[in-house]
């Protein structure tokens, strides 16, 4: 049976017994999908117990963007995680953000750029809402997914920089049948605007594939063109960078990824994969 807390005093109290041996969490915003879940089976290969914090963070939104809409199905999401989780931690605003509150996590580093560019509140609601997380339930290992590759790499900053106790461990992205990662934004798109979204991932192959004759620069314009030919009504970013640091490259003597974002009708939506493995 998957236990629900909502308190952080709860959560630290429920935990308090296992501390004989390895906790693991998973952070959501939950509406689950089974890209979540595979950050829980992930979990679960490092950690006998795991604790899912499903949470939709008000600090990560801007005032224009989908916090009202984003989709909010606790009990479908604790039935989900039934016999995978051990806790559930799905605390309220007001719990995670009481009044007065005034402390934000400010990143640097792998922050910089990208998301932050179109987003620039973002990183910094992230961070603050994960290190409170990982603060609360001093968790040996965290899962995060390469889904949001950029937040995976803000969040490792973080860890590190801070001194948590937490190791962070990066698991892959899941996908639909026809490439297009799961995504609980995913909701928001109607029957011609999902065809179109899959497009995304073949464009970053083809990025990929055009990156590797040496012209990263015409290979991002390219994907650029192709999201807006595919029926993307905007493109924020199609870039090509170093894995490790996100910084911009010249060529492809190191690991380095290509990063995506554009608009589909009102929904966002982010990809990436590795050029080089
Ligand atoms: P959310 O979008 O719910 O994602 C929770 C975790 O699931 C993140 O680590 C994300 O990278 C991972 N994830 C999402 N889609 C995935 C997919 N298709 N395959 C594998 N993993 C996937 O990311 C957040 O919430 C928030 O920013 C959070 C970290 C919880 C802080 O509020």
């Amino acid at each position: 049976m998957t236990e629900l807390v909502t308190t952080l005093a709860g959560l630290r109290a429920a935990l308090a017994p296992w501390r004989d041996g390895p906790i693991a969490m998973v952070p959501t915003m939950g509406a689950l999908h089974d890209g979540h879940l595979s950050l829980v089976h992930e979990a679960a290969r490092h950690a006998p117990r795991t604790v899912v914090s499903i949470f939709v963070n008000p600090t990560q939104f801007a005032p224009h963007e989908d916090f009202d809409a984003y989709p909010r199905t606790l009990e479908a999401d604790m039935a989900r995680l039934d016999g995978s989780a051990d806790i559930v931690f799905a605390p309220s605003p007001a719990e995670m953000y009481p009044r007065g509150f005034a402390t934000l996590v400010s990143v640097g580093g792998p922050s910089q750029g990208l998301e932050s560019d179109f987003r620039p509140h973002f990183f910094a609601g992230v961070a603050t809402v994960v290190a409170k997380l990982l603060l609360a339930a001093m968790p040996d290992v965290a899962v995060f997914g390469e889904k949001d590759y950029q937040q995976l790499l803000v969040v490792r900053r973080l860890a590190a920089d801070l001194g948590l106790v937490t190791r962070i461990v990066g698991a892959p992205t899941l996908r639909e049948a026809d490439g297009l990662a799961m995504s609980s934004r995913n909701a928001y798109l109607d029957p011609r605007e999902r065809t179109i979204a899959a497009q995304m991932n073949r464009i970053l192959k083809d990025v990929i594939a055009r990156a590797a004759g040496g012209d990263l620069h015409g290979a991002e314009d390219e994907g650029r063109a192709a999201l807006l030919d595919a029926g993307f009504d905007k493109v924020d970013y199609v870039a090509i960078r170093d894995a490790a640091s996100l910084a911009p490259v010249r060529d492809l003597s190191r690991p380095a990824r290509v990063l995506a974002a554009a608009h589909l009708g009102r929904t966002r939506l982010i990809d990436n994969m590795p050029v080089n493995v």
